[in-house]
């Protein structure tokens, strides 16, 4: 309570955005309500008013009043600060509520970085081969893919297409071919992922009592039925198979159910391995679908990018042995289209999210109390950049153009944060370790599908696109166009 009041004491001089004029002590509460669905609108606000002075504003959200910042030397302290200070992990498990749902070890140890970064990123390039095969699979026997036989252009509905392409990609490379075509265990994590999403902000939004959310988290997410029940009963033989094995032959395996082995401390339960499954599904479903939905749709209206795009990949496997993580590199303009569609429409409208873990002073003097949160307004600072020409507009190949100048080759890659390019996080320590995995997953579907798809608004359902493209909960961008698109099957597929 006295840290909460303190907070905001030391809050008082910082503007506050999206208060109505008129409405005394319930101003904030109203900001709050319209933070829910509108969290763009607040940051543009903020945003427009304040950075031209690079001066920090602070909106109200239900649970907390958030910090923004606008001035570049800030953005960059958070993307480089001692986790110690300002916590990624920390706001992480505010925000999603894992320690109530999952455990506390998930965020307390959390060894899966390490396993991203220093092991699976590394082995994407060797796994590009299962991914395609995932891809391909998904897309001739989904039934939203199956009724595509001939020329005939039908709607699709596409999250559940694409949902079905990333689960199984992942889980491929998660847990093994076996589970990522088992529907049991593919349908389980879907709706484990809808549920714990739900239930996290539930609990966030619960007074802030342990046992009160200890209580709403055994509720929203019960272990012993239901989908984590099958989650659990599907994965804990795969583990304990592997530990058996894991005395005799450890250099056997070089896969993620090892690496987790490997990682977890020695003592760990079979429920806290499965966990660690489970969060990793966590972070990279819901992310990449999103994020390839959107690029589908941004090019949805551009017949002759997909045409562009296709002869690019075209050339690129006839030059080379097939997808390969060369041929994937030198898709320019699929990765520039992509990395457009995801800097004008970020899976979450902030990134960068730091908590305070103890009293803080930022680059411009600005004191943090404990407890503090402060955010970059990704949707907003991607947008406004001066970094780019005509920001606003979605340029598929805006990228590709910028790397065809001499020494720019190597940049303004999907997975590379910069200025103005705030949706994998920051330049520095603390972006997204998923980033890379996620760059090629995301490129090898977009890749396959304008490959062998053609694909357009459904003008039946679609009347104003950028309207209703979006919905928007708390940080989040979900796509709103599960009937809006039409597919048509390509007469001849890319081939090596
Ligand atoms: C298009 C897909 C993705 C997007 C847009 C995305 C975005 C982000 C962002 C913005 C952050 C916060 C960075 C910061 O704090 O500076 C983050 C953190 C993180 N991401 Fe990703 N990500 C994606 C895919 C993935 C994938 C595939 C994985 C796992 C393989 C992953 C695992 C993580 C983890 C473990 C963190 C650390 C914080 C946490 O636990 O939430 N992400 N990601």
């Amino acid at each position: 309570m006295f840290l909460a009041w303190r907070r905001h004491q030391a809050l008082k001089h910082i503007p506050a955005v999206g208060i109505p004029p008129g409405w005394g002590p319930l101003g904030p509460y109203l900001a709050a309500r319209r933070f829910i669905s509108d969290s763009p609108g607040l940051l543009i606000e903020g945003y427009e008013k304040y950075s031209p002075t690079q001066q920090t504003f602070k909106i109200a959200t239900p649970t907390r009043w958030v910090l923004v910042a606008t001035s570049p030397a800030i953005i960059r302290e958070l993307g480089t600060c001692n986790e110690a200070l300002l916590s990624q992990q920390a706001t992480a498990n505010e925000r999603n509520s894992m320690s109530y749902i999952l455990g506390p070890s998930i965020h307390g140890n959390p060894y899966h970085m390490k396993i991203i970064l220093r092991k699976l990123t590394p082995h994407t390039g060797a796994i590009i081969p299962d991914l395609v095969e995932e891809a391909t699979w998904v897309l001739n026997t989904h039934p939203e893919a199956k009724q595509l036989v001939d020329e005939e252009w039908r709607g699709v509905k596409l999250q559940g297409l694409i949902t079905g392409c990333i689960s199984a990609m992942t889980n491929r490379v998660l847990v093994g071919q076996d589970l990522a075509r088992d529907e049991e265990f593919l349908g389980s994590l879907a709706d484990l992922s809808m549920v714990i999403s739900r239930a996290g902000v539930a609990i966030d939004l619960a007074p802030d009592v342990a046992i009160v959310k200890d209580i709403l988290a055994a509720i929203l997410v019960p272990k012993g039925r239901g989908p984590f029940k099958v989650f659990l009963d599907k994965l804990t033989p795969v583990f304990e198979k592997r530990r058996k094995e894991y005395g005799q032959d450890k250099e056997r395996y070089d896969d993620l159910i090892q690496w987790v082995l490997d990682a977890a401390p020695e003592e760990a339960s079979m429920y806290e391995l499965c966990t660690r499954i489970l969060y990793l599904n966590f972070s990279a479903i819901h992310t990449s679908t999103v994020s390839v939905m959107q690029s589908l749709y941004d090019l949805a209206s551009r017949p002759e990018a997909q045409d562009q795009i296709r002869d690019e990949i075209q050339m690129a496997l006839s030059e080379g042995e097939g997808w390969t993580k060369e041929s994937i590199a030198s898709m320019w303009k699929l990765d520039s289209s992509i990395r457009e569609s995801q800097r004008l429409t970020p899976v979450t409208t902030a990134t960068m999210m730091r908590l305070a873990q103890e009293t803080y002073t930022l680059v411009d003097g600005t004191v943090l109390q404990k407890g503090q949160w402060i955010i970059t307004p990704a949707w907003a600072a991607n947008r406004f950049t001066t970094a780019f020409d005509n920001p606003h507009e979605f340029d598929p190949f805006r990228f590709e153009k910028m790397r065809s100048q001499p020494g720019q080759e190597l940049k303004h890659q999907l997975a590379l944060p910069e200025e103005g390019y705030y949706s994998f996080g920051g330049p520095g320590k603390h972006a997204c370790p998923g980033r890379y995995y996620a760059a090629t997953e995301i490129k090898v579907l977009v890749g396959y599908i304008i490959s062998n798809f053609r694909f357009r608004i459904s003008h039946d359902s679609i009347t104003d696109p950028e309207k209703q493209k979006n919905n928007f909960l708390s940080f989040s961008c979900l796509p709103n166009f599960n009937d809006g698109l039409e597919f048509q099957r390509r007469e001849t597929t890319c081939s090596t």
